[in-house]
């Protein structure tokens, strides 16, 4: 089959279409036709094996892992012996991240990272779904437990976690504020912001506005900044962003929550675990993931330029030239 490895870190550039051998499932595991796949934060940084934390669980010197790829969708071609709720012919999406293998003709998953795709979603909006969705609503529901009439701002809306945040955010009743560079700012309108901030003029923790929830992609300020910008016990949930940042809320966040009120949560990512909610909400018209491209399977490197260079709204997406969409 074919698919894109790389065997060193590096740049795009490293990334080869090759012809590797089609993988086999284990007793417990399936054989997916890919037919769509996204890109990820993770992807990008297991490419350049940053940050070093990376290098430690997935390969020191080289990648262990030579194909990447997580959010796929596909149809199934064969069952291992122990799958039980899943025949060859269904139609499957899910978050593959920790195995990878998704930039490939075919990949192997285990039953529990898939979901069947609904009839009326194609393979490309399904394979956009799987982690940016997941960051959105287990940052919003269950780390910031989202309430009707509230004052919400997302950090960095733009890519794939902040254009599923705002259409679930929506659901709730609640007044939404979008802060991203001024390019995403008319889509983002589009997407049901009520109101949008360009952070390269505007700095949304000096503004002297508070919000009651704030979902943060880009954690890039001192958690004392974000504070500052929660109303009386407003709640801040980061879902990624610069590892110091990352490590200062959770280190300061319980002090933080214990002096003031206000709380600092971190979202860790529970893979797979809303899909059939997310299908529920596809299903009945509420979400609709935002696409950047469809790229061919041989263009991944250079949509994984696109991705770093970080123009694109939404999510990139691959699509395998044996697709049939639905
Ligand atoms: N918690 C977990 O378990 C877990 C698991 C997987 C992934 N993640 C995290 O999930 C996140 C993925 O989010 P994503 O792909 O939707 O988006 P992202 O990569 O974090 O960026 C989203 C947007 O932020 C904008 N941006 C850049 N600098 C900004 C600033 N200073 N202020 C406001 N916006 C700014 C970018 O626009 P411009 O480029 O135009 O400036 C872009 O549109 C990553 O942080 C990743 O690390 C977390």
């Amino acid at each position: 089959m074919k698919a894109i490895v790389y065997t060193k870190y590096g740049t795009p550039d490293v990334l080869e279409l090759k012809e590797v051998d089609k993988p086999i499932p284990k007793d417990d595991e399936v054989l997916i036709k890919v037919h769509a796949v996204s890109i990820n934060d993770w992807d990008w940084c297991l490419l350049q094996g940053i940050p070093f934390i990376n290098r430690l669980l997935f390969g020191l010197l080289r990648p262990k892992k030579q194909i990447l790829g997580s959010d796929i969708a596909g149809r199934i071609e064969a069952v291992g012996k122990d799958v039980v709720g899943l025949q060859p012919g269904d139609e499957v999406y899910g978050d593959l991240s920790g195995d990878w293998g998704g930039f490939a003709e075919y990949v192997c998953a285990r039953e529990n990272a898939l979901a069947m795709k609904p009839a009326g979603m194609t393979f490309d909006e399904a394979a956009a779904i799987p982690q940016a969705a997941m960051l959105a609503i287990q940052g919003l529901r269950d780390k910031g437990q989202i309430k009707a009439g509230q004052k919400v701002l997302i950090n960095g809306a733009g890519w794939g976690v902040g254009t599923f945040a705002v259409q679930i955010a929506r659901l709730y009743g609640v007044e939404v504020t979008g802060v991203d560079s001024s390019g995403k700012l008319d889509m983002l309108r589009s997407l049901g912001f009520d109101q949008v901030i360009d952070y390269t003029q505007k700095d949304f923790t000096k503004n002297r506005q508070c919000y009651d929830l704030i979902l943060d992609v880009k954690t890039n300020r001192s958690v004392f900044e974000y504070a500052r910008a929660l109303s009386r016990n407003g709640t801040y949930v980061t879902v990624g962003g610069s590892t110091a940042r990352l490590l200062q809320a959770s280190l300061l966040g319980p002090l933080i929550s214990m002096i003031s009120k206000k709380n600092i949560r971190i979202v860790g990512l529970k893979a797979n675990k809303d899909l059939a909610y997310m299908n529920e909400l596809f299903e009945t018209g509420k979400i609709k993931p935002v696409i950047d491209g469809p790229y061919g399977l041989s263009e991944v490197p250079e949509a994984m330029r696109y991705f770093g260079q970080g123009n694109h709204r939404g999510k990139i997406v691959i699509t395998l030239e044996h697709s049939e969409k639905t």
